[in-house]
């Protein structure tokens, strides 16, 4: 009869099956834990395309502002004021403003101070981006909103 305080020895082959057992639930809760991380998004939600470019009385005719974070050259003249997409409509790169208007500095697309293509290989001119007033009575484009090229907005 065993004794209750010596407790038999586990077998080896016992303890191998103990241990593969131990090992397997590793496995499975390492795959449950790998699992739970997956619904999780990976990348961040892209920011809002829209943004506010100030008050309308800061775009004077004559005024020219660049908003480099959202890559958009707005413009205010006697007709209201304008957004023209900096970003080349070949491969995305920013446009950098010429003599002549705009100059892509990747592959060497030429576009006037309108947006329009006179030197490939854009195939597109320039976008033209809507503008519109919020509630605040700012002015905001909207990078989503193409608009026709001469397209001011009047606040
Ligand atoms: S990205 Fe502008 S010319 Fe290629």
């Amino acid at each position: 009869m065993p004794d209750r305080l010596a407790p038999e020895p586990v077998p080896r082959r016992d303890f191998l099956g103990l241990a593969g057992t131990a090992a397997a639930g590793l496995a499975v809760a390492g795959s449950l834990a790998g699992l739970a991380r997956l619904p999780k998004p990976s990348v961040l939600p892209e920011a809002s395309r829209r943004f506010r470019a100030g008050k309308p009385e800061e775009f004077t005719p004559g005024t020219v502002k660049i908003v480099q974070e959202h890559n958009v050259r707005l413009i205010g003249t006697e007709q209201g004021v304008a957004a023209l997409s900096l970003v080349c409509t070949h491969l995305g790169c920013i446009v950098a403003e010429s003599p002549e208007g705009f100059k892509c500095p990747c592959h060497g697309s030429k576009f006037t101070h309108e947006g329009k293509v006179t030197a490939g290989p854009a195939p597109r001119p320039l976008r033209w981006l809507a503008v519109s007033r919020a509630a605040d009575g700012s002015l905001v484009v909207d990078k989503d909103v193409e608009v026709a090229p001469n397209q001011f907005f009047k606040a």
